[in-house]
């Protein structure tokens, strides 16, 4: 399906100096709904639509990565009955939008812990989408599941004892080759939703230079003009990276 809303690029922005990696915290869900009267799990059912519309939006930018915090590793100790519609509504948004995603070149992977409490049908879903989608170079949808910033990075620990990494040895480079996505650049700009000021354990590693952008739009509310916009905020700023002025 071509893209269903298209929507000119706004003017105001630097084509030349576009993020390459836009991480996005998809707050808000579940406020939502309540503000509507609605159950919180409709709240994610009405994100589906934020996150197409903020991929297309990615896309028609020339955004090389985006990577979405869909699941975090905390989000376990919310109501089963929700976690199971998580679970279940994930798997499904693969099943609808795999395809479409595939026709536009986007390759989806994960970053997480694929263990034991997620359901085998949605690790087989996951595995599907990263199979289908394996080839496609116009742009990484890195889905963010069962993730954690603390997990990521005692992940990687675990993999240097394993490979037998002596201490001195160990270096910046050895730990990030151990993350989830280690070919993936960091991210320039991270986006949060719902008012929140903070990570809640997202890229926690590869946030270490990030723009920070906070939105009081409500996930489901999100679409690819709050992008734009958060990507004008992001061109506003001056990297240093603890250096001086250039
Ligand atoms: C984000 O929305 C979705 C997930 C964390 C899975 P929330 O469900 O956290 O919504 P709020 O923050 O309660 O409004
Ligand atoms: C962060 O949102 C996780 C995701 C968006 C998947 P949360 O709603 O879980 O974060 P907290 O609990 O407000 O910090
Ligand atoms: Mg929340």
């Amino acid at each position: 399906m071509p893209d269903p809303r298209p929507t000119p690029i706004p003017v105001n922005l630097d084509l030349r100096f576009i993020p390459r990696h836009v991480g996005v915290v998809m707050d808000g869900n579940g406020r939502w709904a309540t503000r509507r009267g609605l159950a919180r799990t409709e709240g994610h059912g009405a994100g589906e639509e934020a996150l197409v519309d903020t991929a297309y939006g990615a896309l028609n930018l020339g955004i090389k990565t985006l990577t979405v915090y869909a699941f975090s590793t905390e989000n376990w100790r919310r109501p089963v009955d929700e976690v199971r519609f998580l679970m279940n509504f994930n798997r499904g948004l693969l099943e609808r939008r795999q395809h479409e995603l595939h026709a536009e070149g986007v390759r989806i992977i994960f970053s997480g812990r694929r263990d034991w409490r997620v359901p085998k049908g949605v690790l087989s879903r996951m595995d599907e989408a990263e199979q289908l989608t394996e080839n496609n170079k116009v742009m990484t949808l890195n889905i963010a599941f069962n993730y954690g910033g603390r997990a990521e990075i005692v992940d990687a620990v675990k993999r240097l004892v394993q490979d037998h990494v002596s201490a001195n040895k160990i270096d910046e480079k050895s730990i990030r080759e151990r993350l989830y996505h280690p070919e993936l650049p960091d991210p320039d700009l991270v986006v949060r939703t719902s008012g929140e000021f903070r990570t809640s354990n997202f890229l926690l590693w590869e946030m270490a230079y990030s723009e920070l952008v906070f939105t009081e739009v409500l996930w489901p509310d999100f679409r690819r003009e709050d992008l734009y916009a958060a990507i004008f905020e992001y061109q506003q700023r001056d990297r240093r990276y603890g250096g001086v002025d250039s």
